[in-house]
């Protein structure tokens, strides 16, 4: 058999038996390896998915009009942005939509076959690049987690088809210069892919979006998954540079990509309610600030992040894979080792701060405060 494509181990299945250890405790793990949300589904989308619907023809695969009208008004009321409904389109969540950009940027500009990523980050920016057979090349990140621009070679940038940002970062939580990156992509001719799926979870200055920097040569992707807990929903969306953006409209379109018509619906509900992401940004900010007196506690300094919700705490000694062990075995907490998102970030323990309020209070009892 020829020696193709073989999916590495998916990172998050490899702390599996520390799981196992986590729960053996009495009261059971608290599971905060994975970002993903635990906490109620906004009651306005429950009740938009209760809404009967037959469901019965195909969605627009750009969305609805109301969607994309919805998210029109989102990013006026939250950036100042004026984005014409034409000039968006919806996706399955943006994960799909991560891991798939760089293939049909290729196929639109077959000349250039590289792909810029934070160097600590989420694994499907290089994951996307690999499966388009593209260059996956890390850009290092500075003390502040923030892409280093000018660490970008030359070479690099003559065969980039894109450069990713992530601000806020997932996951260090460090918060980009989203003018700069902008600008360095139209000096280079690299298009700027920022990935905004934290931006509701801003701590430090007002939400950030490369849209207030100009469409031109740049694409902002979004999540319902983190701002509104519908990570079982599916539902992003994205936008920026117009000829970019009808091209990926079209493309999909024949793809066959297309959020189920209900879940368009719900999505429409969540935009245009405001109130459960204040809730939810309570939430996330009470639980970071309990964890890091949770690390305290066990003799561990951990700063809070400038946006989202992960704490990256530096391991004792750099030692990540002891202190996983040791989370696990001593606290019953699960935890990520940061090599998942990089050999960078090797040294580091991601914990995301998604469990429940009773879990997080189970932590601080266990750790004795
Ligand atoms: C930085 C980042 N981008 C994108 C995603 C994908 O989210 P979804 O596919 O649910 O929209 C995640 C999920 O954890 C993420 O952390």
């Amino acid at each position: 058999m020829a020696a193709g494509f073989q999916p590495p181990p998916y990172p998050f299945d490899r702390i599996d038996d520390l799981r196992e250890v986590a729960a053996s405790l009495p009261g059971g793990s608290v599971d905060l390896s994975i970002g993903n949300p635990s906490d109620p589904v906004p009651e306005v989308v429950a009740v938009a998915l209760a809404e009967p619907d037959p469901a019965r023809t195909y969605p627009p695969s750009i969305g609805s009009a109301g969607l994309r009208r919805a998210v029109a008004d989102w990013a006026d009321r939250r950036f100042g942005v004026e984005l014409d409904p034409a000039g968006i389109g919806v996706c399955i969540g943006t994960k799909e939509l991560v891991t798939g950009l760089p293939h049909l940027l290729r196929l639109r500009n077959p000349e250039r076959d590289t792909i810029l990523y934070p160097a600590v980050s989420y694994p499907s920016y290089a994951m996307g690049a690999e499966l388009a057979g593209c260059r996956a090349v890390a850009v290092p990140l500075d003390a502040g987690w923030c892409l280093d621009l000018s660490a970008i070679r030359q070479s690099d940038a003559e065969r980039a088809l894109a450069l990713w940002v992530n601000t806020p970062g997932n996951p260090a939580g460090g918060l980009d210069d989203l003018e700069a990156a902008a600008s360095w992509g139209r000096e280079n001719g690299v298009t700027v892919l920022s990935d905004e799926c934290y931006v509701e979870f801003t701590w430090e200055g007002p939400p950030r979006s490369v849209l207030r920097h100009g469409s031109h040569g740049t694409l902002a992707v979004h999540s319902l998954s983190k701002r509104s807990n519908l990570a079982g929903l599916r539902v992003g969306y994205y936008a920026g540079d117009p000829d970019l953006v009808t091209y990926l409209q079209e493309v999909r379109k024949h793809q066959g990509f297309m959020v189920p018509g209900p879940a368009q619906a719900a999505a429409v509900a969540a935009l245009t309610d405001q109130g459960h992401v204040d809730v939810q940004r309570d939430r996330y900010s009470r639980r970071l600030k309990s964890l890091v007196e949770v690390m305290a506690a066990i003799g561990v300094t951990a700063p809070m992040p400038g946006g989202g919700f992960y704490l990256w705490v530096p391991a004792p000694q750099g030692d990540a894979w002891g202190f996983v062990r040791y989370l696990a075995e001593t606290v019953g907490i699960v935890a990520s080792p940061g090599e998942f998102f990089g050999e960078a970030g090797a040294d580091h323990v991601r914990l995301a701060a998604v469990a429940g309020d009773d879990r997080i209070d189970l932590l601080r009892e266990r750790v004795g405060i």
